[in-house]
């Protein structure tokens, strides 16, 4: 698509925004221009014109090579390479500040945070813990929300994971409440999550279930139909009866279906989702696959590279469907290896 020998701001960009899967915050992609500039020791443009490149609509060399425009906008600072199949966003950086989305900018935001909580990490059931990412273990604070609640566009959910509630985690549990409360956010509803598989449980009950908590930024945003008593799309169910995966590629990984559902309830097709936490990247894949835009954080690396190989993976097998012209009511499972198989 490029001709010439020294890129051009319009080549770089497309690279840079390929790199991360098609689809890139503009903060981000300013400062992986910028870089790549330096390092080639070629001037450097001011931001003016690297955004002056993504949304320049005239004609010009190299972005128009085959006629047709180089880059679509999103959201507000959301930019997607345009090619064949989906564009998606993997970031190998903390989510905490999420510094490079612009306020108002996205449409859900979804958390599953690694709390730390010493004493139930040492019990049994956390035994691969240590070797996973128990270093990358935190507890919010009030900026956590704030941060959430400046990219959310008005009405836009937030929805959090949170473990069952014990003698370690009340305090914990309640100051999160406050903080979600005290950043503005609307409480819309805590649904459980019952996910069957009860491993190795330890304490007083059967650990048969987490909690998911809706919150959204002052009112709700009406995605459902005029005249019906609730936003979402459809009724938020009183709980989320979906099995855990039976064998997990991820410490903590959720069921790719529960998150089809949370995805499909609080935001439209073309949405741009924000996952802080990836993980197994299920919640990603889950977006892609229902034609939202995902936006995932993952600070370990080896992760995040799963992340992005799944992602690739799922929008392949989604365009070669779509390509036979084919049912394109699949499943996508991916194994313990990485591998994928359709179902
Ligand atoms: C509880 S797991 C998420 C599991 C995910 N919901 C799933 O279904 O697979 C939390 C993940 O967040 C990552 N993580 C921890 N701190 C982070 C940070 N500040 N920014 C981004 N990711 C972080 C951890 O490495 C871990 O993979």
């Amino acid at each position: 698509m490029f001709a010439t020998n020294t890129p051009s701001i319009h080549q770089i960009a497309w690279e840079e925004i390929e790199k991360l899967g098609g689809l890139a915050p503009l903060q981000k992609i300013y400062k992986l221009v910028i870089e790549r500039m330096k390092n080639m020791d070629i001037p450097l443009p001011r931001l003016d014109s690297i955004r002056g490149a993504l949304v320049d609509k005239t004609t010009g060399t190299g972005r128009r090579a085959t006629g047709d425009y180089l880059f679509e906008r999103v959201a507000k600072g959301v930019y997607k390479v345009i090619k064949d199949g989906d564009s998606f966003c993997v970031l190998n950086e903390s989510s905490r500040n999420l510094n490079i989305l612009e306020d108002e900018s996205v449409h859900a935001v979804l958390a599953d945070h690694p709390w730390f909580e010493p004493k139930s990490h040492k019990s049994g059931n956390q035994k691969s813990f240590t070797q996973d990412y128990a270093e990358e273990t935190f507890r919010y604070t009030i900026e956590d929300f704030k941060a959430k609640y400046r990219v959310l566009v008005d009405g836009g959910y937030l929805v959090e994971n949170l473990p069952a509630e014990n003698a370690e985690n009340t305090e914990y549990l309640m100051n999160i409440r406050q903080y979600a409360k005290e950043a503005g956010f609307h409480f819309y509803a805590l649904v459980p999550w019952i996910k069957h598989r009860v491993p190795n449980n330890t304490g007083r009950t059967q650990k048969d279930r987490e909690y998911l908590i809706f919150w959204t930024k002052n009112k709700p945003r009406r995605l459902a139909p005029i005249g019906k008593p609730y936003f979402t799309r459809t009724m938020l169910p009183s709980e989320f009866d979906i099995s855990a995966p039976a064998r997990k590629q991820h410490q903590a990984e959720k069921p790719k279906e529960l998150y089809k559902r949370i995805i499909d309830l609080i935001t439209e097709p073309n949405d741009v989702i924000v996952e802080q936490f990836g993980g197994s990247g299920n919640s990603a894949v889950a977006a892609l696959e229902i034609n939202r835009h995902p936006i995932v954080y993952e600070i370990m690396e080896k992760f995040s590279k799963k992340i992005f190989n799944k992602l690739k993976l799922a929008s392949q097998f989604k365009l070669s469907l779509n390509t036979k012209n084919t049912n394109t009511n699949y499943e996508l499972v991916f194994g313990e290896d990485g591998q994928a198989t359709l179902f």
